[in-house]
């Protein structure tokens, strides 16, 4: 038992030697923790995807002095060897791939327990949840778009009792993170599910905010005939001038070998939807949530359900028509695939290090409220950035800039 332990661990180590060996960014951030222990004496709950790049994150805060402690953002997207290294590292982690709903509320809870300093959030459920405990709490930080959305709302109705960082909308984020990691990992967690092409499929996207232009993107490189659904006409428009068909999903859904629904809204494929399908379309999601394919809808319209393949279930409607939905419908990316690429999450998740640094230093300064990551930070993120990938840029002259100042000052 003790051998098959320390196996896993192993292999959950050489996963996450591989990761850091390609997230250059978030090296140099924990070399730098190393000598300054920023976080020494404080406590940090994460609750994010269990995966090698979060463990980089979590190791690279305990190099910083933290007492670091992490818990599953999602039941499916846990890696156990990566678990089993985490813990012979000295980080509490609570997640095991699969986990039930009750398992999922336990880690939360072990999270609370750890009475937390900072919270390192991925949706914001560990947010809502100290906050209904009464933890005071010096600031949290918020990876994705759906949690930034709850944090806001929360704000609004005056209970955000803390500072809470806005990751997700840092440029160095959404620009990469959203858009070319979302996009490549949506299309690796489709390959892993089904190993079917996409060359020659009509694919649908829906949604076509930062997550929906990479999805379509990679679909369209690979081949597929793309056709997007969106409710903001601007975004549409967008989606049309880059050359996707764009229709309603009732139309696009009777043309569609796949749907890849990547909103943050709930119930974007119905049983309307369902009803006019084409047999044998393949149905997966990349929003947060796992409530955009509804899976009500799905269970009551049809007469026999399998698994056809670990990360693949087929639903059999009345009619005979088949359609398949991809990763019980949760985030396929990373309930499929391997999440985003490393290089991606070294951006992200250096200004989610940074910007935990960042309350700690700003201390009572950082009011209660949503705040953006300071530019000077999403700065540093993209000069390290420009530097891991070997481009460069060109430097302002003073003349320059004085022709440039001299529009904004109005001369
Ligand atoms: P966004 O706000 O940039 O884009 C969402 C788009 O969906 C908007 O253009 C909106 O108009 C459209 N939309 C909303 N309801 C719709 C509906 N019913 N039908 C069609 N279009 C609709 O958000 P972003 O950053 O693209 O994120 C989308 C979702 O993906 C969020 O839940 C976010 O948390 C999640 N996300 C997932 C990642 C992953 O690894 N799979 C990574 C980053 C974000």
């Amino acid at each position: 038992m003790m051998a098959q332990q320390n196996e896993q661990a192993n292999r959950g180590l050489e996963k996450i030697a591989w990761v850091r060996a390609h997230m250059p960014i978030l090296e140099e951030i924990r070399a730098r923790f190393t000598r300054e222990a920023p976080f020494h004496g404080k406590t940090l709950s994460l609750v994010l995807h269990v995966e090698a790049k979060t463990a980089a994150l979590a190791l690279a805060l305990k190099a910083g002095g933290g007492d670091v402690h992490l818990a599953a953002s999602n039941p499916l997207t846990t890696d156990d060897e990566v678990v089993a290294a985490l813990r012979l590292e000295g980080v509490e982690t609570f997640a095991r791939k699969g986990e039930s709903v009750e398992d999922y509320q336990k880690g939360i809870e072990a999270m609370l327990a750890a009475d937390p300093d900072i919270i390192i959030d991925d949706g914001a459920d560990l947010v809502a949840a100290a906050v209904r405990k009464g933890l005071k709490v010096l600031g949290s930080t918020e990876e994705t778009t759906t949690g930034v959305v709850r944090l806001r709302a929360m704000e609004r109705d005056g209970k955000l009792p803390w500072p809470a960082i806005d990751v997700n909308d840092a440029t160095m984020k959404h620009l990469f993170d959203n858009r070319y990691g979302t996009g490549q990992s949506t299309l690796d967690g489709i390959f892993s599910a089904t190993n079917l092409t996409i060359a020659g499929k009509t694919a649908v996207v829906a949604g076509y905010g930062w997550c929906g232009k990479g999805v379509a993107s990679r679909l369209r490189g690979l081949g597929a005939d793309v056709i997007v659904t969106e409710v903001d006409p601007a975004r549409a428009v967008e989606a049309r001038l880059e050359g996707y068909r764009v229709r309603r999903m009732i139309d696009a859904a009777k043309e569609a070998d796949l749907i890849v629904t990547v909103t943050g809204c709930a119930d974007v494929v119905t049983r309307a939807h369902f009803e006019v399908m084409k047999d044998g379309c393949l149905l997966a999601n990349s929003g947060h949530f796992d409530v955009e394919i509804s899976k009500k809808d799905l269970n009551a319209l049809s007469v026999r359900h399998r698994k056809a393949r670990p990360m693949v279930e087929e639903f059999v409607f009345k009619d005979g028509r088949k359609v398949y939905l991809l990763a019980e419908g949760r985030l396929v990316n990373l309930s499929a695939g391997q999440g985003h690429p490393a290089e991606i999450m070294d951006m992200s998740f250096a200004l989610q290090a940074l910007s935990a640094e960042h309350i700690l230093r700003s201390g009572k300064k950082l009011k209660p409220g949503v705040h953006p990551v300071p530019q000077e930070l999403d700065d540093r993120v993209a000069r390290a950035a420009l530097n891991a990938c070997g481009a460069q840029v060109d430097v302002l002259t003073e003349a320059q800039k004085r022709y440039l100042n001299s529009w904004q000052e109005g001369t």
